[in-house]
Order: structure tokens, then C-alpha cells, then sequence
């Protein structure tokens, strides 16, 4: 029953889209049809510049965090995996929007700090250090989800490693689009027009 209500919980906090509702908000109109069409930090900063997009990247990150803390504090440190799922499924399907919603790398990225500070700082390093190498977010963000795993079970958080494989699986399949633009050399960079 607490696996259950801390899923139920850490799902609803992370189906908060505030990409939406902070472009919204900005008087932008809807960011689902701008851009790439994603509520998240990355197309929001497209649609609407710097400040908006870190505060996506920010909010989304806190919501993950959120999620899986209020699990381990309120319903008891075994539910914290699952919690940690269904804040990433919050956010990639959330009910508001019928259920078509972000690609959940920022919201995975409050998962894992909230799951182990450690693994959080893996998926932050490998994430910003593919980002400054590539300027290619759906490129970081794919790398540092698989990282986010490896490190788990490098780091000595087993438990954790299937709970992350699944959310790293979710967010891989969700860039099926950005996979083949990248593929063909069309996925455009962070500070480009394209
Ligand atoms: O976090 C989302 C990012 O990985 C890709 O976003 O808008 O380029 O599809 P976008």
C-alpha cells in the first residue's frame, strides 16, 4: 500500500508540465507547438529564451527530487525506486495533457539526487560534459540516463540499477524522433536556429 500512494504521489508531482505553464505564463502561447514540440527545459529555452529554460530545467529537476524524497521520508525508503519511475512517468505521461508530456531528462536528473546524491552528480557531470562537447541536449541527456545506471552499480546502489534501467529505457525510447535526426546529422544544437 505505501509502494502504491508513493508512486501515486511522486507520479503526480512530476505530471506538474511547467514548461507549459511557464511559457504560458510568458504569454508565448503553447510550447507543444513550437519547436520540437516538447514541453521540456531544452525546447522551452528555444521558444523562450534563457531564463525560461533554466527555470524548466530547475522546476522539473526539483519535481523528480521532490517525488522520490517525499517517498523515502513519507511512505519508507523501499518505496523510493518505485517513486522514482513514476516521477519520470508524471512527466513523460501526465494526465493533464493526455498523457503526452516531456522526455523526462530533467526530471531524471532530481530522480537520481534524490535516490543517491552521488548518482545525481553523475548523470549532472556526464550530462553538462556532453552538452559543452556537443552542444547536442537529446544527445546529453541519452548518455547521462545510461550513466545515470552505470553509476548506480558502479557506486554500490543496487537497488537502485532496475529502477533506472527502466526510466533509461522510457526517456531512450522517448528521443526516437531526435535519435533519427542525429542519425541524419539534423538534431540541432543548444544555441543554434535550427
Ligand atoms: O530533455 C529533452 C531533450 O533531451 C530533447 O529535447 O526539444 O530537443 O526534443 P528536444
Amino acid at each position: 500500500m505505501e509502494t502504491l500512494l508513493a508512486a501515486l504521489a511522486a507520479y503526480l508531482v512530476g505530471s506538474i508540465p511547467f514548461g507549459l505553464l511557464l511559457t504560458k505564463a510568458a504569454g508565448l502561447g503553447d510550447v507543444r507547438a513550437q519547436g520540437s514540440g516538447n514541453i521540456g527545459a531544452t525546447n522551452v529555452l528555444r521558444a523562450g529564451g534563457k531564463k525560461l529554460g533554466a527555470a524548466t530545467l530547475v522546476l522539473d529537476l526539483l519535481k523528480g527530487l521532490a517525488g522520490v524524497l517525499i517517498a523515502r521520508l513519507v511512505f519508507g525508503e523501499e518505496t523510493a525506486p518505485y517513486a522514482a519511475v513514476a516521477a519520470v512517468l508524471g512527466h513523460c505521461f501526465p494526465v493533464w495533457l493526455g498523457f503526452m508530456g516531456g522526455k523526462g531528462v530533467a526530471t531524471n536528473a532530481g530522480v537520481s539526487f534524490g535516490l543517491a546524491w552521488p548518482i545525481g552528480l553523475a548523470y549532472a557531470l556526464v550530462w553538462i560534459g556532453v552538452l559543452a562537447l556537443t552542444r547536442i541536449s537529446s544527445l546529453a541527456g541519452m548518455i547521462s540516463v545510461v550513466a545515470a545506471a552505470i553509476a548506480a552499480a558502479l557506486l554500490g546502489y543496487e537497488a537502485y540499477v532496475p529502477a533506472l534501467i527502466v526510466i533509461a529505457l522510457i526517456i531512450i525510447w522517448l528521443h526516437r524522433a531526435n535519435i533519427g535526426r542525429l542519425l541524419k546529422g539534423e538534431e540541432p544544437r543548444v544555441g543554434s536556429k535550427g
